[in-house]
């Protein structure tokens, strides 16, 4: 194929995927054009069933394994490992449309065009081929993010992905039982994997370019974080006998902001996302908050050091505030490279199929960052407009999905044939 298609071409578009993405995108829409589909809700159970049919009326075989991952199995070489491809269907509160939903609809389709190519030519590939949609990617209801591939990759116990409660006290086990997702198979044997995302920044959209070959992630640490005073009244109380958790943990709020504003050099995104206030009632002093905390960063010594001042910031708080403060690491990870053999093999294919294409590092965590560490992966991206994620405004261009759909089609073919056997 000539080199001369360019971001302001259109490329060419698959009905059918186009068709597919419009009824998936139907699954707990919302009047804001997004969707709310969190782990293991209704619409999460519906999209599940939608996912399965559309697999097995194609000829992949579907299982559960026991923290509601779902695999389509496709073997056309009985024995043989499998290249696995997807992302998850879950989505945040009045989410996006894009996010995960679309890498695991372009993995479905992706993994159908290679299998029908690999029947085309009579040549059997060594490799066959899954699709999968990781559990809880999003880590809203349940948290934390990531949950599913984390178990599958050995860096969660199952039995506490499985304890884990949402806010109102119900467990993902019994969540996931509810929705009927839930079994015993152990998943495929995986020899690679991939999996195409939106970038959720603006760097691909700023540039021109389509497709993101990602080479590395950003560091992330998560905190859980309990702020702990004395409930009280809020009129007769007189202000030297308040211990106030709200109070304590504003000023936590905004010590966390101000981490991020004082690194001028290095990027450091820093924020409080999530505050449960004990009683939170109008006329009561909050006796307690718990609150959720992340940093991230491309440059980890910088993030280890943010954390340090952010804990040295709690004594002066808890003393102005007269509280006690509880913070504790829940989830994290580092700056950690993908294999530069996937990324290679991601611009050969570009290059051929005339998409444009650069080099990035993903801010956001995805199940990729824990398949990276059991498998080669190769992790791709298509510009967002406008950067927006995690909300009901997340756009991507027809056309840059249905270009990204291809890209990933041409990887995983390559894949079943073993392109990454020595490259890691
Ligand atoms: C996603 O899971 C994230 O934490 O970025
Ligand atoms: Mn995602
Ligand atoms: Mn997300």
């Amino acid at each position: 194929m000539s080199n001369s298609r360019t971001p302001s071409d259109k490329y060419a578009q698959d009905t059918a995927f186009l068709e597919d993405f419009t009824t998936l995108s139907a699954f707990g829409s919302t009047p804001g054009g997004g969707v709310e589909r969190q782990a293991a809700t209704a619409a999460d159970g519906e999209q599940r069933a939608w996912l399965h049919r559309w697999l097995t009326d194609r000829g992949f075989e579907v299982h559960y394994d026991g923290v509601g991952n779902q695999f389509g199995l496709f073997t056309l070489t009985p024995g043989a490992p499998y290249v696995l491809s997807g992302s998850h269907l879950d989505s945040q509160p009045l989410g996006g449309r894009y996010d995960g939903a679309y890498g695991v609809l372009a993995a479905a389709h992706a993994a159908h065009r290679a299998v029908r190519r690999w029947t085309a030519s009579e040549e059997t590939p060594r490799y066959n081929v899954a699709v999968v949609n990781w559990f809880n990617e999003e880590g809203s209801r349940f948290k934390p993010s990531m949950m599913g591939s984390s178990v599958f990759t050995g860096k969660l116990p199952a039995g506490t992905a499985l304890a884990t409660t949402d806010p109102a006290g119900t467990t993902v086990e019994s969540a996931l039982r509810e929705i009927g997702t839930i079994g015993d198979h152990a998943g495929p044997e995986v020899a690679s994997y991939a999996e195409i995302h939106i970038e959720q920044g603006r760097g691909l959209e700023d540039a021109g370019t389509t497709i993101g070959l990602v080479e590395s992630t950003w560091a992330a640490r998560k905190y859980q974080v309990v702020v702990r005073g004395e409930q009280s009244h809020t009129g007769s109380t007189i202000m030297a006998d308040r211990r106030d958790a709200l109070f304590g943990a504003s000023l936590l709020v905004v010590g966390v902001r101000e981490l991020a504003e004082q690194s001028t050099d290095t990027p450091l995104h820093t924020s409080v996302s999530e505050m449960a206030i004990l009683p939170n009632s109008p006329v009561v002093v909050a006796r307690e908050v718990r609150m959720h905390v992340d940093l991230r960063s491309p440059d980890e010594a910088l993030l280890d050091a943010a954390a340090k001042k952010l804990a040295e910031s709690l004594p002066g708080i808890e003393e102005r505030a007269a509280v006690g403060i509880e913070l504790v690491q829940t989830h994290g990870w580092g700056v950690a490279p993908f294999p530069e053999a996937g990324v290679e093999l991601a611009a050969e294919v570009a290059d051929e199929l005339g998409l444009s294409h650069q080099r990035v590092m993903t801010i956001a965590g995805h199940d990729s960052v824990n398949m990276k560490d059991v498998a080669p992966a190769v992790m791709l991206f298509v510009p967002s407009v406008d950067g927006i994620s995690h909300n009901e405004g997340e756009f991507t261009q027809d056309s840059e999905i249905c270009a990204g759909t291809d890209q990933l089609t041409e990887v995983l073919h390559r894949l079943m044939n073993g392109a990454l056997d020595n490259g890691r």
